[in-house]
């Protein structure tokens, strides 16, 4: 089990479309194992495998909020949305390839998505809440999608200025 480190948007690796997982072998293991402890260790409650500059299509997660409660890590592979609600809910996002950027974004409240697990098996699970804005927010990176997309070009170049700068500063330091 390893730390990776997690690329810092503008990245060119950021913005492709992740080709799906062919098999679940030892190596995605080992990949999703890695990726869930960056993410605790970030602290965040999502990871994309593009973020850690790997093109595949997987994604980790914990959307458990109370530190006192069990945690509940989770690896999808392949994932798909399968069903959205008409219904919609705005929720401050963030993303650890953006740190402390934050933006009010609206999305399907409720999302059904089926995905392959580690097992190799098919899964299916309805999410809401926190949840649902989270294994959204992450499906997009497998799209080279961020959440600054869904801004004013106007929002976008300001946040993504920021970013360049913070980019310069940390490989000045
Ligand atoms: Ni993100």
């Amino acid at each position: 089990m390893a730390l990776r480190p997690i690329l810092l948007h503008p990245d060119p690796r950021l913005r492709r479309r992740a080709e799906p997982v062919a098999a679940v072998t030892p190596e995605i293991g080992r990949l999703a194992e890695d990726m869930l402890a960056t993410m605790y260790d970030a602290p965040g409650v999502g990871l994309a495998a593009p973020q850690v500059g790997v093109g595949r299509r997987l994604l980790v997660m914990d959307c458990v909020k109370n530190p006192e409660a069990p945690r509940r890590p989770m690896v999808l592979v392949n994932p798909e949305i399968a069903w959205a609600s008409d219904e919609r809910r705005t929720y401050e996002e963030g993303c650890l390839s953006l740190p402390d950027q934050y933006a009010e974004i609206e999305r399907p409240a409720r999302v059904r998505v089926r995905w392959t697990g580690l097992d190799g098996r098919p899964a299916e699970e309805e999410f809401d809440g926190l949840w649902a804005t989270c294994v959204q927010h992450e499906i997009d990176h497998l799209d080279g999608r961020l959440f600054i997309d869904y801004l004013s070009a106007l929002r976008r170049q300001l946040i993504t200025r920021r970013m360049e700068k913070l980019k310069r500063d940390r490989a000045r330091a």
